[in-house]
């Protein structure tokens, strides 16, 4: 049922991550028509007393769009908010009366109710409970109730398939929407269009042709006023074992059967599930010098903020190529990208000058790109040869076209019932699976972080195990976006 009276509840509406992602994405697809008045109502329910307008200022800050002050106030004014605290029956039973209200309201008689959790996960227990028991849509109306929830879920293999199962048994998989945001990043959705469309890549992606593969995620700034909550998970929790975790399952699975989210989901479990343990000697964790300066990280922390891990996977494609999954914080710079390394050409017959290797550079952030570096005939006299590249930068490419947010794209997604996007139960507990090990030996000290300078490439011993594993460098080649004239 994608028609008809919409309510979108946002828990925890006065939280940043409400103010900075949830309100803006909603917007945008206000901005866009997706959105309509007369059929879209938000609500924002948190603890503060606050009124409509006073969460409507708030957010409005966070409001910068192309489009006019006044689109700008018509969007504030689908917004009501209502306060309540997240574990009474009080504040839901308002908050299903506010939503009833509106529905009797509205002529379509169908009722369909999304609850956004932009909420700490202590409490995902208590509120997925109490919208069980006030706010799901009334039996008599056409709809649906869908909750969408946000990581962290859990810290390990235990605590993810308790929350699981507690969320388990007051929905069905079909209501619960795992978010990943980097699922609904531009590139990554390419990913399966890349593989499977290109006749181009299908007989090279496998281990006869492909040397190793990085997923690679730095930020150039530190934890700044978070790292409260930072240090209760560290690097591999908040970056690795999810973001990188789902783009390594595009990267790496098997053709699906079909584009069903069932079918694709299915063959990003199994990849899941082939990669070997980790070894202890093919982890590089690493904390930036300053960390520890935050007086809300504890003065002993061993916190890991940068992590380079090589998963192995077991199976007939990747046997023997490492993944060197690669994240850090306080960085030299802030990208997020895919280097697919092929192996060296047999028999070279340029031996004057050692080649680069062929890599396939996929750009996620910034700058979207996709470009492939290869080696040419350097264009004079002279036979010599150079590293170059095939490039696709989509903002030469496609100029004109606004690429979307990524929670902007997966909220229409909730709307529309299309899982595809998000993350199953057995795929997160195939995530926590590979990492759980790993994570109980940092969180007992077994495995020991190295400092680092804040902006610079993070810890050297990543760069010397990216090399052991076989990642090779180009030595005097930088590719440079191209910029518009
Ligand atoms: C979040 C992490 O999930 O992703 C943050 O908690 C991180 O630590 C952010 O900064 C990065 O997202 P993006 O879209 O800016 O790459």
């Amino acid at each position: 049922l994608e028609q008809g009276c919409l309510s979108i509840v946002v828990l925890g509406a006065s939280g940043d991550l409400a103010k900075k992602k949830t309100f803006p994405a909603l917007y945008h697809l206000f901005e866009q028509g997706f959105l309509q008045s007369g059929e879209v109502h938000i609500f924002g329910y948190a603890r503060s007393n606050l009124s409509d307008d006073g969460l409507r200022e708030r957010i409005r800050g966070y409001l910068k769009g192309a489009s006019s002050e006044e689109h700008i106030s018509e969007f504030l004014q689908l917004i009501k908010y209502v306060s309540g605290s997240y574990d009474s029956g009080e504040g839901f039973d308002n908050l299903n009366k506010e939503i009833s209200e509106y529905e009797k309201s509205n002529e379509s008689g169908s009722s369909r109710r999304l609850f956004y959790l932009a909420l700490p996960p202590s409490v995902y227990p208590s509120v997925c409970k109490m919208i069980r028991t006030y706010c799901m849509n009334p039996t008599s109306r056409a709809g649906w109730t869908r909750v969408i929830v946000e990581k962290p879920f859990g810290k390990d293999l235990d605590t993810s398939e308790e929350l699981s199962s507690q969320l388990g048994e007051l929905f069905e998989e079909d209501q619960l929407y795992r978010i990943d945001h980097y699922l609904g990043k531009e590139l990554v959705q390419n990913l399966l269009v890349l593989r499977f469309a290109n006749r181009l890549f299908l007989p090279l992606w496998n281990r006869d042709n492909v040397d190793n593969i990085q997923i690679v995620f730095r930020e150039d700034f530190g934890t700044e006023g978070r790292g409260g909550y930072f240090d209760q998970y560290g690097i591999i929790r908040d970056i690795i074992q999810n973001h990188l975790l789902q783009v390594f399952c595009l990267v790496a699975m098997e053709k699906p059967v079909s584009l069903k989210p069932e079918h694709i989901r299915d063959e990003k479990v199994k990849v899941l599930q082939s990669v070997n343990p980790i070894k202890d000697e093919e982890v590089v964790l690493g904390q930036y010098e300053g960390y520890k300066d935050d007086p809300t990280v504890p003065d002993d922390s061993n916190t890991p903020t940068f992590a380079s891990v090589v998963l192995r996977v077991h199976n007939e494609r990747w046997e023997g190529v490492p993944f060197i999954l690669k994240a850090g914080k306080a960085l030299n710079s802030r990208k997020a990208e895919i280097r697919v390394q092929f192996k060296d050409v047999p028999g070279d017959i340029f031996r004057c000058k050692k080649q680069g290797r062929n890599e396939f550079v996929i750009r996620l952030q910034p700058s979207e790109s996709m470009y492939m570096k290869l080696t040419v005939k350097k264009p004079g006299l002279e036979m010599a040869t150079e590293q170059s590249e095939l490039d696709l930068s989509y903002g030469m490419r496609y100029q004109t076209v606004k690429i979307p947010e990524a929670y902007e794209r997966l909220i229409l997604d909730t709307i529309r019932g299309d899982q595809q996007h998000f993350v199953r139960r057995d795929e997160l507990k195939a995530a926590w699976q590979i990492f759980t090990p790993l994570l109980h030996d940092i969180d007992a000290g077994k495995l020991k972080t190295v400092p680092y300078q804040p902006g610079s490439r993070g810890p050297k011993e990543a760069d010397e195990l990216s090399e052991k594993v076989g990642y090779m460098q180009t030595h005097g080649y930088i590719w440079i976006p191209p910029t518009l004239k």
